[in-house]
């Protein structure tokens, strides 16, 4: 069996992780969506770390649901894997998803890298970030080698998609279709999911959406799963291993 599966945030959602588009995304006040982007960046670097290290802080908190684990469950059972996720969180990870069967499309939030060059260091474990009472008290990291104001390591708005991960999906499709691809917690805003999703199932594989809304994607599913993940997953992960 041959799977694919493409995770939004509403997959983190019942771990507590606000989602980007929904009313709980909002942050002092501030739409995510408008914060995600290199504009927001250039205007107000203090601003955007703030609000990310607050981000970072509450995955540190946070724990896997059973979406998550559902996952990994498939991930651990089907010969041929791939997760690509939206999510910069590392609850997939932490769920127990090897590494070499996901790849992380909008980057990871606990890398800072450099604006300008190439330096870059994963901060999961960075301590002055947590102990800190007051987060936002914390200011703009900047890069030991050239002196620049150091960003998180995700992927922003209008940003291109880091290109080792863009191969690793075009290597998955080239090792054949996929007997099921299930798209889960994402509203599929971008074009990039939905070409993956269709193309996935295009040998005649089912397309599962797991959503409680519509979305873009929903008319190209083959099956529409209207609930939330960490119901739906688990019982989706059981038919298939029962099955397959
Ligand atoms: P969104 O916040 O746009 O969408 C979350 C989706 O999850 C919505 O379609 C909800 O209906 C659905 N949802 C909410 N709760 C759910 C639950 N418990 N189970 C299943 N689904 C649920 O998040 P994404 O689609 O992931 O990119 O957003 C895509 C990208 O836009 C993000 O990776 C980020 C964002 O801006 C960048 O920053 C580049
Ligand atoms: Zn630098």
């Amino acid at each position: 069996m041959r799977v694919l599966v493409l995770t939004g945030a509403g997959v983190s959602a019942e771990s507590g992780i606000p989602t980007f588009r929904g009313n709980d995304g909002y942050w002092r006040n501030l739409d995510p969506t408008k914060l995600a982007t290199p504009e927001a960046f250039a205007r107000d670097p203090q601003l955007v770390w703030d609000w990310y290290r607050e981000r970072r802080q509450r995955i540190r908190n946070a724990r896997p649901n059973a979406a998550h684990e559902a996952i990994a469950r498939l991930a651990r059972w089907t010969d041929e894997f791939l997760l690509v996720t939206q999510n910069v969180d590392d609850l997939h990870a932490r769920a127990g998803v090897a590494a070499e069967k996901m790849v992380q499309i909008h980057g990871d939030i606990f890398v800072t890298r450099c604006s300008h060059c190439e330096l870059c260091r994963c901060d999961y474990k960075h301590e002055h970030e947590y102990e800190h009472e007051h987060e936002h008290e914390l200011g703009i990291p900047t890069c030991s080698k050239c002196g620049a104001f150091m960003r998180p390591g995700v992927v922003w708005f209008g940003e291109q998609l880091p290109r080792n991960e863009l191969e690793r999906v075009e290597d998955f499709f080239d090792g054949g279709a996929c007997d099921v691809v299930i798209v889960a917690g994402t509203t599929a805003t971008f074009g990039y999911i939905i070409d993956w999703a269709v193309r996935g199932s295009r040998g005649g594989g089912q397309l599962i959406e797991v959503n409680p809304e519509e979305t873009p994607l929903s008319g190209f599913a083959t099956r529409l799963v209207r609930e939330p993940a960490a119901i739906a997953l688990p019982r989706i992960a059981d038919e298939l291993i029962k099955c397959g």
